[in-house]
């Protein structure tokens, strides 16, 4: 009897991981990944480094993959598009870039019509990669608990960046939105291939975090993706963010020519000259002049690479497409200091104990953002963001107000527009706001600093389960209940409805109520808010944008050089 019920344990636990893909057939040819055991009966299979395009040619827009005979064996990353490395001193990465890594969570049998879900990296459009920042072992983005405790395949994808991605004249030379073109190619081979994966093609969920949130909205956007897929989550940034596109494409691609030696007064002489010139030179040619910004500007003049409007993918400006997204469900949000970041380079004080800031700093932070218009702006946005100080403000009181200044102006605003937008035009699809709060786990902030960019990925990719030694309970919590309402999502295009429990009911945005959930690790019924911020909201999209505009001098400027 013992002997039999060991019997029976030792073939139950030898099928424990039994379930796998093996060898998969894409359009391309055959591909193998790895199978990863995540517990009883449970593993995901990993494929990794999946082409989805061919190596693109420089300022093109990607081409189908010849295919290959044999079976591919897709277990390791591979490169990241060509881009500056962190520190800016060389480059990394490859123009042999464009391919993606899937995550398919797998139980006794194999599974079938998985919702998927599909993540478009941040970077500024200028980094990053779907395999980036691998801190602690995995990538940050490694889908396997998400598809583990989501059920759900997780798809990450590479796309061109910096001058290879973006550079545009603005017209039909040189259109632009490479990297855009690179994401629609991945999202439509998920589309064609995803089935075979045990993925189901017509639950496709778009979602994306900073230049990858812009991303996804762009690609809500576009009259291309019509019918290409169902949902998208924007996390922390939309196509309205200020950041999010390139005005002046013309002008930046004169400065790139300048430093490559191809500055020409002759336009298509000079395009000729960049189009020739080492794609390295060019990739260098792109990185941040972080000295020029320093006493004047800020931080957020210097994101120049970016989409454009280029009358065919984005056919105008982002705010008038919006019909376009009226029938994909759209989940957006922002970390209650993702402008934190940008605010500690714009005005250091804010993170230094022993310095106080200033009136002047908080004057010459609101005119470096209101360039386009006149003195009249810097006095309106001081007075709004000033009148909750009274008289004698507390330090700590003045250099929050800094973070929530770049908050609003880069991120926050921005994505209530465009939740607004969509609610707005939505013919049945549904919209959901929220706020990430949880307390940031950077040492060394002062204490008013709760979420800063980014800190929202961690728990999402389930980092507290993987690397359990560097968290506490409370981020496991928080972790399950992100997961749970992202993968609720792309189920079923309501966060609190699909497989997975969720600690409260998520109520949709509408054109009349404006509801968000306010996401940590302690949520609850009264985690349910209404009207974000919505006098600095009002200030922005109302009083504000009716302010005269000025010509912008930088232009003529740029022009003379
Ligand atoms: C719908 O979107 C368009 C842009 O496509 C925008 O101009 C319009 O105001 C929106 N509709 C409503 C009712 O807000
Ligand atoms: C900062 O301001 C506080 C009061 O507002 C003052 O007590 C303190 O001395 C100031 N610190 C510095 C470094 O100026
Ligand atoms: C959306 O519609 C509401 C209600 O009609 C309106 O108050 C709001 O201004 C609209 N938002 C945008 C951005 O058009």
């Amino acid at each position: 009897m013992l002997l039999l019920l060991l019997l029976v344990l030792a073939v139950g636990l030898n099928s424990a991981s039994a379930a796998k893909l093996g060898v998969v057939q894409t359009e391309g040819g055959q591909v193998q990944g790895q199978s990863h055991r995540m517990g009883l009966f449970r593993t995901v299979d990993v494929f990794k480094g999946i082409p989805f395009a061919d190596v693109p040619g420089k300022w093109e827009k990607p081409k189908p993959h010849p295919g290959w005979s044999g079976i591919l064996e897709a277990t390791k990353y591979r490169d990241r598009c060509l881009q500056v490395t962190l520190l800016q001193t060389k480059t990394r990465g490859s123009e042999d870039c464009l391919y993606l890594n899937i995550f398919v969570p797998q139980g006794r049998k194999l599974a079938t019509n998985l919702p998927v879900m599909v993540y478009l990296f941040g970077g500024a459009f200028m980094l990053g990669a779907s395999n980036d920042a691998a801190i602690l072992g995995d990538s940050l983005y490694d889908g396997k608990e998400m598809a583990d405790r989501g059920g759900v395949i997780v798809v990450s994808v590479n796309y061109r960046v910096g001058t290879l991605g973006f550079l545009s004249t603005g017209d039909a030379r040189l259109p632009g939105n490479y990297g855009l073109w690179d994401q629609h190619a991945a999202i439509s081979w998920v589309r064609r291939n995803i089935e075979a994966f045990g993925g189901h093609p017509d639950s496709i969920t778009l979602f994306g975090q900073s230049a990858g949130a812009a991303s996804v909205n762009f690609q809500m956007l576009s009259p291309y993706s019509k019918g290409l897929f169902r949902r998208a989550i924007s996390q922390c940034g939309v196509a309205l963010s200020p950041w999010a596109l390139q005005t002046t494409p013309m002008s930046f691609t004169r400065k790139i020519a300048r430093k490559v030696g191809c500055l020409r007064s002759d336009e298509d002489v000079m395009l000729t000259c960049l189009k020739m010139s080492d794609p390295v030179g060019l990739t260098m040619a792109g990185k941040l002049d972080v000295l020029l910004i320093l006493g004047k500007g800020v931080v957020m003049d210097l994101m120049e690479h970016a989409p454009v409007v280029d009358g065919d993918f984005i056919p105008d400006e982002p705010s008038r497409l919006f019909h376009h997204a009226a029938r994909f469900d759209f989940m957006a949000g922002v970390n209650s200091m993702d402008g934190h970041m940008f605010a500690g380079v714009d005005v250091p004080s804010i993170n230094q104990k022993n310095a106080n800031t200033t009136v002047e700093d908080v004057r010459g932070l609101l005119a470096g953002l209101t360039k386009e218009k006149g003195s009249a702006a810097v006095a309106s946005a001081y007075e709004a963001y000033s009148s909750h100080w009274g008289s004698f403000p507390q330090p700590d009181v003045v250099k929050k107000t800094v973070a929530d200044i770049e908050t609003d102006f880069l991120f926050l605003v921005p994505t209530q527009i465009a939740l607004q937008l969509h609610a707005n035009n939505s013919s049945g699809a549904r919209t959901f706001s929220y706020l990430f709060n949880m307390k940031t786990r950077i040492p060394g902030f002062p204490r008013w600093v709760e979420a800063e960019h980014a800190e929202d990925l961690q728990y999402l990719f389930g980092k507290p389960y993987s690397t359990p030694l560097v968290y506490f309970p409370r981020h496991r919590d928080l972790s399950k209940h992100m997961i749970a309402y992202w993968t609720n999502f792309a189920k079923t295009g309501d966060p609190s409805k699909g497989d997975s429990r969720v600690p409260a009911a998520w109520p949709a945005f509408t054109t009349q109520r404006r509801p968000y959930l306010l996401i940590n690790h302690q949520i609850s019924k009264s985690s349910v808010s209404y009207d974000l911020r919505s006098d600095y909201v009002r200030y922005w999209t109302q009083t504000y944008s009716r302010l005269p505009s000025n010509k912008r001098e930088e232009e003529e400027e740029e022009e003379g050089n």
